[in-house]
């Protein structure tokens, strides 16, 4: 009487076959009379069939796990419309569409699908081992419970976006125990164009708790699930032309169920029934801790559960309140300084964090997190930048526009965050960090303002239209693997125009011998005179360099950094072209008896702070940062006003942010000016640049190279010289004589320290480019220098085997 039958267009009976041949195929009966009945079988862990819920009376078409306890639904047909009485159906009628009808035989709940099947093709419902009811044809599935998720989430199901309808999958709550109607939390996925995928769960639209970004392994911080190989399940995100989404999925082969339910209260509960047991266990339950609180600390806020007070500002913010109530963080904190978005600006690394809501970010998978670093910077909007995706070998790119919220700092497993500073704020913090030794530089904060603006006075490139070699070239581009967007905003000239302006590359306008090959004077037809390297055809190496320097400096401009003005490639021919240095390179000067007689002290200094600036703008404020690798005095032109230029690039590497040291097995540099950790170990660094930039600030003083310095007292060279007499109290006498009439004793004093402090034998102890800037345009006190490096030629073995190699060029180990 209370039956009711499943009607199974035209198969009524095959059913009945069904049931005997086989347990799964095909969608089986029936009735609605006792709490639980299945109507389905078919299935080895799900059931199909009506139910009521908690205390409730109300009768509803579900579907649960079998024989767990407690019973745990994972989807319910009628969830709005409940049956009132045990009197109800479920139906499927030959378009394909399944009903439950009531007791009026009204369908109070329906799928929407449709389809038009022939009478060779009848529709079947099927419930299938992953719990998942399908109707379909003979061929295809037409509709899915899994595209329709309620609250629970199970291996196999799908959370995120079907990008061809539109449809999102989400997980809504029930609204009580009792009552599975839409309840006031949802669990959903932010998967959007160019956004990074992460969970939230809402409440109404208020985001309640944020859970990731997915960091390529699963969502940071806290699950622990894909980095614990014993774990048994694991997370999959899915993202191509058709769908974004996520999953997981039994990791061994245990058959572990896992069930994820976001509850009428709004937790996003995790629980798992392992083989032969059926019984529910808590696994993991969100949110996790206080800190889980979307937003707690509001915008550039991080909220940490090890710390007290909870919330603190990132560095280089300040509270906006600036008397905030300890409970309530929401309106955050502000910039101490604010943007400008000026050359000076850049990135202050935060790490092991929850990254910032990816809401206002752009997420771009093919750039490194140097051209990262770089489309952050160009864009004067872009608050900062990261490389959110651990499994993709440092590739892609998430670019944040707009204020940082929900950040918080994790203990472990966290992610680097690069947050964009203003330049006044990372010099200061730059400062705070070298001042461990108790640097006080009391001038500091007027002296960087000062600087900026120095650095910001970066040439324009005011390069005139030359007479250029057709853009056709693009071939030979090819050919020297030069990537053609490096030379792009180069002039091109013709190799006629260059033959023309060097008197067909005579002799006679030879200036010297390059690390490529010859170099030239030359005058273009305009008058402007002009250095040109030439790669001599036989060096091999020299194609390397020759490329190197090209894409190296191609998009440097900086005063104290010589200027390409130009290149020319025409059949083998390979040509760089620069500017004039009207008195070439440092050394030819500083270390000729006579001439150095024009370098008084202030010209020297000028150098030094010249010299100073321009690595600083290399390591720290063109768009790349790049560790020259032969600072020496040979490749410090002077122009005709004794400004220092670096030049020679042909060794010099690009670096991003921090991560700005390498092992190198081919060591290449000059002894006398090669740090030890690079010339013993292959190790190099920003600090061995410093160490480079030491020895010419101790040449520059004393007159004297420091490779082939002789004393009579002692066998120690021009370092160890150095140091024994700041040991001795005896400095000043490290300076040359010729300088006593121009010098300007606390400067001289003030460009030795430094130097010392520069050549440490420890890399770390060595102060960065831009603590030597200040160093040497502030009165503050400086850090006592520890012994330099290389002290004495003789008891330093590894010195003795580097001395007898070639004194140009000092290449270990051959192949890189
Ligand atoms: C059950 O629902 C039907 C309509 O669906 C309604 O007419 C009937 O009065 C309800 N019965 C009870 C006991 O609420
Ligand atoms: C399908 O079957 C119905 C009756 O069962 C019949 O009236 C109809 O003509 C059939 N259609 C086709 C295309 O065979
Ligand atoms: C997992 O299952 C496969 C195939 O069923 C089997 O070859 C393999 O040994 C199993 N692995 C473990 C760890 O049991
Ligand atoms: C925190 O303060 C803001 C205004 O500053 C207010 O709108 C919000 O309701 C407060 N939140 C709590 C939890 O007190
Ligand atoms: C990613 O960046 C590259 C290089 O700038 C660009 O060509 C590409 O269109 C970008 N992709 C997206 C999806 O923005
Ligand atoms: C900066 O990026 C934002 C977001 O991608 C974009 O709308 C804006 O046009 C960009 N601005 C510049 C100057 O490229
Ligand atoms: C992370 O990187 C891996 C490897 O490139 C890739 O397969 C995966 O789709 C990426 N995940 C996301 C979310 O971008």
């Amino acid at each position: 009487m209370n039956q009711t039958i499943l009607l199974l267009p035209h198969i009524v009976s095959v059913f009945l076959m069904l049931k005997i041949c086989t347990s799964l195929d095909t969608i089986a009966v029936y009735q609605n009379i006792i709490d639980g009945d299945t109507i389905v079988s078919g299935s080895e862990n799900f059931e199909l069939g009506f139910f009521s819920p908690g205390s409730s009376k109300n009768r509803y078409v579900g579907i649960w796990f079998k024989n767990t306890s407690p019973r745990a639904v994972i989807w319910v047909a009628n969830r709005e419309a409940p049956l009132n009485n045990t009197m109800g159906m479920v139906k499927l009628d030959n378009h394909g569409i399944m009903s439950v009808v009531n007791e009026a035989g009204r369908a109070i709940w329906s799928s929407n699908s449709f389809a038009s099947f022939t009478n060779a093709t009848i529709p079947r419902a099927q419930l299938l081992d992953d719990g998942n009811l399908v109707i379909k044809d003979e061929n295809s599935v037409i509709w899915q419970s899994f595209d329709y998720p309620g609250d629970t989430f199970i291996s196999g199901m799908k959370l995120g976006k079907d990008l061809i309808t539109g449809r999102v999958m989400k997980l809504t709550s029930w609204r009580s125990a009792d009552d599975p109607s839409t309840g006031e939390y949802s669990v959903s996925f932010l998967m959007e164009d160019c956004r990074y995928p992460q969970v939230y769960i809402k409440k109404s639209s208020v985001i309640v708790t944020r859970i990731g970004p997915y960091d390529g392994i699963e969502f940071a911080g806290q699950l622990n699930y894909k980095r614990n190989p014993n774990h048994m399940y694991i997370i999959d995100m899915v993202a191509n032309q058709k769908e974004m989404y996520f999953q997981y999925t039994s990791n061994i082969n245990t058959t572990v169920s896992l069930k994820s339910t976001v509850t009428p209260s709004g937790k996003l509960e995790i629980m798992q029934l392992s083989n032969g047991n059926n019984e529910w266990m808590p696994d993991h339950t969100f949110p996790v801790d206080y800190c889980d609180n979307y937003g707690l600390c509001g915008p550039y806020g991080s909220c940490s559960t090890a710390t007290s007070p909870t919330c603190e500002c990132l560095k280089g913010f300040e509270l906006k309140d600036p008397k905030p109530n300890p409970d309530n963080w929401t309106s955050g904190c502000t910039r101490t300084r604010a943007l400008d978005c000026g050359p000076g600006e850049g990135f202050l690394k935060f790490s092991s964090m929850k990254l910032p809501d990816t809401q206002n970010a752009v997420f771009n998978a093919s750039l490194s997190l140097q051209e990262c670093e770089v489309a952050c910077k160009d864009n004067c909007s872009c608050t900062a930048y990261a490389n959110p995706n651990m499994t993709a070998g440092g590739v892609g790119c998430l670019l944040w526009f707009g204020d940082l919220i929900d950040v918080r700092m994790y203990s472990q497993n966290g992610q680097d965050l690069h947050v964009r500073l203003a330049a006044a704020e990372l010099l200061e913090l730059n400062m705070v960090s070298q001042s461990k030794r108790k640097v006080v530089l009391t001038v500091a904060i007027s002296i960087s303002s000062g600087l900026v603006l120095l650095l910001a006075v970066a040439y324009a490139c005011t390069m005139k239209n030359k007479t250029s070699c057709m853009k056709g070239d693009a071939l030979h581009k090819k050919k020297t693997g030069i990537q053609i967007e490096d030379l792009d905003e180069l002039p091109v000239f013709r190799l006629h125009t260059l033959a023309k302006a060097t008197d067909n590359f005579s002799i006679n306008n030879k200036i010297g011998e390059g690390g490529f090959g010859p170099v030239y004077k030359g005058e273009l037809e305009d008058g402007q005179v002009v250095a040109m390297k030439r790669l001599s055809e036989t060096s091999k190496q020299g194609l390397d360099e020759f490329k190197n320097e090209v894409i190296c400096i191609a998009k440097l401009q900086h005063r104290n950094l010589v200027k390409l003005l130009g290149y020319c490639i025409h059949g083998n021919e390979m040509i760089l072209i620069y500017e004039y240095m009207a008195n070439k390179s440092l050394d030819t000067i500083l270390f000729d008896e006579t001439r150095s007689l024009t370098l008084d002290w202030p010209k020297r200094f000028n150098i030094i702070l010249g010299m100073a600036r321009g690595i600083l703008y290399l390591h720290q404020d063109s768009r790349l940062q790049i560790i020259h690798r032969d600072l020496k005095a040979g490749n410090i032109l002077l122009d005709d006003e004794m400004n220092p230029k670096i030049s020679d690039f042909g060794l010099a590497r690009k670096f991003v942010g921090s991560d700005s040291a390498a092992k190198t097995k081919k060591v290449v540099g000059t002894y006398g000016y090669i740090a030890p950790e690079y010339a013993v170990h292959g190790l190099f660094s920003v600090k061995s640049d410093v160490f480079s930039f030491g020895v010419l600030v101790l040449e520059i003083v004393s007159g004297k190279k420091n490779r082939g310095f002789s004393h009579k007292d002692h066998s120690d060279n021009l370092l160890g010289h150095a140091w024994r007499l700041y040991k001795e109290d005896k400095t000043i006498e490290l300076m040359n004589a010729s300088l006593h009439g121009s010098c300007n004793v606390s400067e001289v004093l003030r460009a030795i320290h430094v130097g010392l402090l520069c050549v440490q034998h420890h890399a770390n102890d060595r102060p960065t480019m831009l603590s030597v800037v200040l160093m040497l345009v502030s009165e503050g006190v400086l850090p006592q220098p520890k012994q330099p490096a290389f002290f004495t030629g003789e008891s330093d073995s590894q010195v003795q085997a580097l001395s007898s190699v070639d004194e140009y060029m000092i290449t270990q180990c051959c192949a890189r």
